[in-house]
């Protein structure tokens, strides 16, 4: 079943989502397999359970074919080395931003059959894993756009 994305502004997004007990109850396993539909859906590379109005510490992501569907996920280490690079969202709708990322995550979560796991993602993939957990922090990207000073250029004449 395809899932109502919620959009910017909306209170959900900016709260702190609560920790999964069960990864095997019933609900959880819907909502992942729903939350996929829905992001196959809107052709979008991650989607946080906030974003479908579940504040439950769950996000899925899948990059290069790949899907991980992550419960409780941690970033557990991170590199030294920032890449900034054009991100968008599926709560802001045709907005993209270029933010900065580490360029590389390792992230410990509890897989869909309530086995822990552990990624080690690089790339779009490490970018994927820091906005989606920001997500359940209730941080959106908008959060880190670099805000630059401008200086207004004297107009030549
Ligand atoms: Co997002």
């Amino acid at each position: 079943m395809k899932l109502k994305i919620i959009k910017d502004p909306n209170p959900i997004l900016r709260q702190k989502a609560v920790k999964i007990k069960d990864p095997l109850d019933n609900k959880i396993q819907e909502l992942i397999l729903n939350m996929f539909e829905t992001l196959h859906w809107s052709k979008g590379v991650g989607l946080a359970a906030p974003q479908v109005g579940v504040s439950r510490r769950l996000c899925i992501i899948e990059v290069e074919g790949v899907q991980y569907a992550l419960i409780n996920p941690k970033i557990t280490a991170k590199s030294r080395k920032k890449v900034l690079a054009d991100e968008g969202c599926l709560s802001f709708p045709g907005q993209f931003f270029q933010i900065s990322r580490y360029s590389d995550v390792q992230v410990r979560y509890t897989d869909k059959n309530g086995k822990p796991g552990k990624i080690k993602g690089q790339g779009l993939l490490a970018r994927a894993l820091q906005h989606e957990i920001d997500h359940l922090d209730g941080i959106l990207f908008i959060d880190k756009i670099k805000k630059k000073k401008i200086t207004p250029k004297p107009v030549k004449k």
